[in-house]
């Protein structure tokens, strides 16, 4: 026996025993009572049957199978990691609530990659609140009504001046336009019509292009295009910042815009690089997410005529009293009249469903109904399946704004399971801080799309895909008529 030999003999007659006992010891520690479920090949386990593609309108195959199989909490392994997968609301209000102190916001690498470490999706702790506070103050009820809502019926006609009668095009593409313009303006004071706006537009548009896409970083790739266009992006931020200092250093107060560049700069300690991302992620958060809720809602009301006919009612009565009072411009208690605008937006997030599923990471053990969710493991908030669950709304596949008008009080009972199986923005201390300017920004474009126009779908076969995130893969083409020309 050589030396070498004897050598390895000798240490795994040591070492053997010691990993046997360390497995024993795991064992032990882990006799957790998972949810049922099965963890697949390894390392990718599930994954690639969770991020096939299905139709908005379902919660797709996979998940209706595991939920058939293993009940609407079960475990897996998903992003290369053990997950709880749950599709059920309560133990999602729960996940959410918790946040901070059971569960935390844990976004796979990839998307800290491309969307910054100082994303908010990203943060977490003190930085987040930080963060948060100034989101919040951003887009407080006093700044949508002082300066978001003029600006977004301004985008709003301004979009729609371009759509000449009998015309057909994408209408994904406008409510982008639409959106993507309103934020460049409200962050940074960008004018729609601008060269370095429509710059900064395209390089956007990479960007988002390799969010969506695998995060494989080779050239050539998507992912790999977006972060060069993130890169650009923050270049172009970074040189508004420094213009915004210059400025403020020659003391020319009376050039200062009122948007949250300026607003970030004058009043939080953040660093430049956490402001950059902070920039970067409350542009993506504000555009792509409305944009897909705006095509959403022009995708679902052709197929209800009598909810168009009863949106024209409303809207048309907003407009004759406001021409009556000599108003031009929409304010916030006309706003307040758009009752059944509400239900119609309700009912587009409901069924359309624009963020499926969140990222969280259990920070302790956690039992649950009996079942254990090990400290440590991936934990998905799937928020949309309780809105597409038949037992919580009743053909959960049909597109029925007036479910959402129960005002009626013996119907109470039945509101309140609605609303607590309702959570399209999330919830709890991460709830969407873009939650209100959202709604108001989808009510504001069906104002004028349904008062000046009829529309139909082009291509029976576009529909919304979730890919997992929801697009229209086509861009939804519309035919539009001018209410003017009828
Ligand atoms: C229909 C449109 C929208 C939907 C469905 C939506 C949905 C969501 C959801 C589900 C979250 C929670 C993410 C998580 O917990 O991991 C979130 C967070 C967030 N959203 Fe939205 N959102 C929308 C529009 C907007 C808009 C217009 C803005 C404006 C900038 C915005 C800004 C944010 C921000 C800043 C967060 C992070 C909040 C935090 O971590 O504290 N969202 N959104
Ligand atoms: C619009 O298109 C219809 C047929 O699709 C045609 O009959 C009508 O003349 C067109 N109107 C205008 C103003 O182009
Ligand atoms: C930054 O400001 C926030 C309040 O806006 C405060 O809570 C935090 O401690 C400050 N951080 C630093 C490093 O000064
Ligand atoms: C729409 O949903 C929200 C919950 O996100 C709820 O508070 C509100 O009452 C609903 N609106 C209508 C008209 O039912
Ligand atoms: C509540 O909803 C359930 C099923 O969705 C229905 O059977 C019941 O009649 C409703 N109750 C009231 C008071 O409307």
């Amino acid at each position: 026996m050589s030396y070498s030999q004897y050598l390895i003999l000798y240490f795994l007659s040591f070492i053997l025993p010691l990993i046997i006992i360390f497995i024993f010891i795991i064992r032990k520690k882990t006799r957790y009572n998972l949810p049922p479920g099965k963890m697949g090949w390894p390392f990718i386990g599930e994954t690639f049957g969770y991020l096939k593609p299905y139709s908005a309108i379902t919660i797709g195959e996979f998940m209706e199978n595991h939920i058939a199989r293993y009940g609407t909490i079960y475990k897996s392994k998903l992003f290369g990691e053990p997950a709880i997968v749950s599709a059920d609301a309560e133990l999602n209000r729960f996940i959410l609530q918790n946040d901070g102190k059971l569960f935390e916001c844990s976004y796979p690498k990839s998307m800290s990659g491309i969307l910054g470490e100082w994303s908010m999706l990203v943060v977490l702790g003190d930085i987040h609140r930080n963060m948060r506070n100034i989101a919040v103050n951003f887009m407080s009820y006093a700044r949508l009504k002082s300066h978001f809502l003029q600006d977004m019926e301004k985008q709003t006609l301004f979009v729609l001046s371009s759509w000449k009668h009998n015309s057909t095009f994408s209408a994904q593409g406008e409510a982008k336009k639409f959106t993507f313009n309103l934020m460049a303006k409200q962050i940074m004071s960008l004018d729609p019509e601008n060269h370095e706006t429509e710059q900064l537009k395209k390089e956007y548009l990479c960007f988002m292009d390799g969010v969506v896409s695998a995060p494989l970083n080779l050239p050539g790739t998507p992912y790999n295009k977006a972060l060069k266009s993130r890169n650009t992006i923050l270049k172009f931020i970074e040189r508004k910042m420094e213009e915004r200092m210059k400025r403020s250093q020659e003391g020319k107060k009376e050039l200062e815009e009122n948007d949250l560049l300026n607003w970030v700069l004058k009043h939080s300690n953040l660093s430049n690089e956490q402001i950059l991302d902070l920039i970067l992620s409350l542009l993506f958060a504000g555009h792509e997410t409305s944009s897909v809720a705006i095509s959403l809602a022009i995708y679902f009301l052709p197929s209800c005529p009598r909810a168009i006919q009863q949106l024209r009612e409303e809207h048309r009565e907003i407009a004759r009293s406001k021409k009556k009072a000599g108003e031009v411009e929409l304010t916030w208690d006309d706003y307040k009249r758009m009752e059944f605008t509400r239900c119609v937006v309700n009912e587009t997030l409901r069924l359309g469903n624009v963020v499926r599923f969140l990222h969280r990471k259990a920070i302790k053990d956690v039992r649950y109904k009996g079942y254990d969710i090990p400290c440590g493991w991936k934990v998905l908030p799937v928020i949309s399946a309780s809105h597409l669950d038949p037992s919580i709304f009743d053909q959960p596949q049909q597109f029925n704004p007036w479910r959402w008008q129960v005002q009626d009080k013996s119907k109470s009972e039945n509101c309140t399971n609605i609303n607590n199986n309702f959570m399209p923005f999330g919830g709890g201390p991460r709830l969407c801080a873009g939650m209100e300017l959202a709604k108001l920004e989808m009510a504001i474009f069906i104002h004028h799309i349904i008062l000046n126009y009829n529309w139909e779908l082009v291509d029976v076969n576009d529909h919304p895909v979730v890919l997992p995130f929801v697009e229209f893969p086509k861009g939804l083409s519309i035919k539009v008529q001018s209410l003017a020309n009828v």
